[in-house]
């Protein structure tokens, strides 16, 4: 099972297993959800079913951030291959606005009410082996609840998604402070794969923001464990300029020197 974007397969070329739990994790900005959307659409041009917990954002900024790639979601929301368990709204009491792609409602506080929507809602769809589930992101879930109850929040998607029904589950994860970042060790033992996204640190301390990702752990299958560059373009995600990339660093290196 591919990612059907190219800097992400270059690095899993058998793809991964379908029941995994995945997690995204790293900087806030570097990409996740412009990742978590692309992977979407991979699943949704095969006509296979998309069901995105949005706990960061609404309906409408998601459906946005589809269109900004130019992907048709409308089309999507209409065959129903596309819907969203908004666990973000609840905030928005007389503001919230309709929109089509939503299935359910939830207010991420109560985690059993959550595990529950999405547990339903996969029945609903009859989602087993196929289909994708996101969760975008995990820290409203640690933010909202005791630490111990989030772990077990992603214990048990993971036991009735990934393992139960073979439904692929990716979840981003921003690790903003040392809090998260022990978070997300913890978590990357739990999981089945875990990608971490920054920017690249020393060409971040002369202003330069390139993105990289690597593999920290995929089960299952053979994958490259080395940094990735890439780009967010208008029409995707693509491999950085290589060549560029190595002229930054050995300017960096230059300047290092003659310090
Ligand atoms: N269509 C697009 N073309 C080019 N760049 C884009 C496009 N859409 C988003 N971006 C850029 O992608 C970057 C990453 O956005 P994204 O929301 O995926 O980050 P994130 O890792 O999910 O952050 P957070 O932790 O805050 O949720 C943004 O800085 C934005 O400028
Ligand atoms: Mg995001």
């Amino acid at each position: 099972m591919t990612f059907g974007i190219d800097v992400l397969d270059a690095a899993l070329p058998r793809g991964v297993p379908r029941n995994s739990f995945i997690i995204l994790c790293g900087d806030g900005g570097t990409g996740k959800s412009v990742f978590l959307v692309n992977i979407a659409y991979t699943f949704l041009k095969r006509g296979e079913q998309v069901i995105y917990v949005a706990l960061d954002d609404g309906p409408h900024s998601i459906a946005a951030l589809f269109k900004t790639f130019r992907i048709d979601i409308d089309k999507y929301i209409s065959e129903r291959l596309f819907g969203i368990i908004d666990a973000f709204s609840f905030r928005l009491g007389p503001l919230k606005k309709p929109h089509p792609s939503v299935i359910r409602e939830v207010n991420p506080k109560n985690l059993d009410q959550l595990v529950h929507t999405i547990n339903d809602v996969i029945d609903e769809w009859k989602l087993v082996n196929k289909g994708l589930l996101i969760i975008d992101s995990l820290n409203e879930i640690f933010f909202q609840t005791e630490m111990a109850s989030a772990f077990e929040f992603v214990k048990t998607i993971r036991a009735i998604a990934a393992k139960a029904r073979n439904i692929l589950t990716i979840s981003s994860l921003h690790t903003p402070t040392q809090t998260y970042q022990e978070i997300a060790k913890t978590l990357e033992y739990m999981v089945d794969g875990f990608i971490e996204l920054r920017y690249e640190p020393r060409l971040m301390e002369i202003g330069i923001p390139l993105k990289q990702y690597i593999i920290r752990k995929m089960r299952g299958v053979p994958h490259h464990a080395s940094w990735v560059p890439y780009v967010i373009a208008e029409d995707g995600i693509k491999m950085a300029d290589i060549k560029k990339v190595k002229e930054l660093m050995e300017s960096k290196v230059e300047s290092e020197k003659s310090k």
